[in-house]
């Protein structure tokens, strides 16, 4: 049984306690046996029987759960930089969806991408996650927009889970923009997402859960309820890209229907907050799109003190945050979002495995979970998001 020795900190990051409660455990040590974790507790206290096992070196490092990216488009057909250039000049998201760019030019080039395409750009992509500390990524669809293209889509995440090592949590987003072909009838649209693709979808379980994008521009709050509505009838729990742009009244429908998260959420109401914390709903922040689109980002602060868990995501995709680098993010969420490093390595870890409905297993340090963890370059978590440095995460199990 391997034992990681010599950890200068050890955040455990367990479910309870508040966001900033990150159950650290100074000089500790931590013993996994198969894939679940045996043992974890200050180094002094590892029981006799321990003491003879294969003992590894944390060389007095910090260790944290590995990392969950609870929000991301990861396959996808080419880039858009011209975008983000037009962006800098002045042009807005919305206004560039209008002259044909935005999510529906990376459906063109995703429907143009063959499954090995997208299986190899995937790879290169899971690959550098790794590198970084993440072990979990959340996989949306939603640049396919047709029956073929969308299991398309779902079935390269189903191949790229038995490729790498990075666990693949895959949603489908058919509902994410009204696909050309359907230009002015929205209706047969979403005919067909709920009755050929979500009962497709979810017969072949290629998706666990169902997301949708409310905003002016994209779908309704009443196209919205039907498509989560549809999902959860064929076992698919609902997710919401929420009040984006706008206070499209997502958070309330995040309330209303049950979901397990609402995401964005820059322009939510106060009354969207409130009903997401009476009724357990998780934030999901993006703090890369905001930034990227000139948001103002969330104020998780606030979010935080009126009881709402907080999960921070990279939200990577072509458009809106073209970057992977979760660590990266968890940096922006201190800086934007007013969070502090503790509560972002909790919004990223524990937090985030419930976004997934995957915390019987995943985002926290404790035995008989699964042994996914990373070792930081750093004393502690202040130090590490304070003194950010590109390669500060050096290993990642
Ligand atoms: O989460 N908001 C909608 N969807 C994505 C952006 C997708 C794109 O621009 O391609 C997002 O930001
Ligand atoms: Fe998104």
């Amino acid at each position: 049984m391997p034992v990681l020795e010599n950890i200068g900190m050890l955040a455990a990051c367990r479910a309870e306690g508040g966001q900033s409660e990150i159950h650290a455990i100074p000089s500790a040590a931590l013993a996994w046996k198969g894939e679940r974790i045996e043992w974890v507790g200050p180094q002094s206290e590892l029981p006799t029987e321990l003491r003879n096992e294969l003992r590894i070196d944390a060389f007095g490092g910090l260790v944290i759960p590995g990392l969950v990216d609870c929000h991301t488009h990861l396959a996808f057909g080419g880039w858009r930089s011209d975008e983000f250039e037009m962006r800098i000049r002045g042009k807005s998201y919305l206004e560039i969806a209008r002259d044909g760019g935005g999510i529906l030019s990376t459906v063109r080039k995703t429907r143009a991408s063959s499954h090995a395409d997208l299986i190899e750009r995937g790879l290169g992509f899971l690959k550098e996650m790794t590198k970084v500390g993440v072990t979990t990524v959340e996989c949306k669809s939603g640049y396919g927009l047709d029956l073929q293209n969308e299991i398309k889509q779902l079935e390269v995440y189903r191949r790229l889970s038995g490729l790498q090592p990075c666990r693949i949590v895959p949603t489908f987003l058919g509902a994410h923009a009204v696909p050309p072909e359907y230009d002015g009838n929205r209706r047969g649209y979403l005919e067909s997402v709920c009755s050929e693709m979500i009962p497709r979808i979810a017969a072949e379980k290629l998706a666990r859960f169902c997301d949708v994008f409310v905003e002016a521009g994209a779908f309704t709050l009443e196209e919205g309820r039907s498509v989560l509505e549809t999902g959860k009838e064929h076992g698919l729990a609902p997710r919401i890209h929420a009040d984006q742009f706008s206070d499209g009244g997502g958070a309330l429908l995040a309330a209303e229907v049950g979901a397990i998260s609402a995401d964005h959420l820059e322009h939510a109401s106060a009354k969207g907050r409130g009903a997401m914390a009476s009724r357990g709903v998780l934030a999901v922040s993006l703090p890369l799109a905001s930034l990227y689109l000139n948001q103002p980002a969330l104020d998780a602060r606030k979010w935080i003190e009126e009881g709402v868990r907080v999960a921070v995501a990279t939200d990577f995709n072509p458009g809106s945050a073209p970057s992977n680098q979760l660590p990266l993010v968890m940096w922006l969420a201190c800086h934007l979002q007013r969070m502090t490093p503790n509560e972002v390595l909790k919004g990223a870890t524990v937090i985030a495995a419930e976004v997934v409905q995957m915390q019987r297993d995943i985002g926290s340090l404790e035995a008989g979970k699964l042994a996914d963890f990373a070792v930081v370059e750093a004393p502690d978590v202040r130090q590490w998001m304070y003194h950010f440095r590109e390669q500060s995460v050096v290993q990642t199990y």
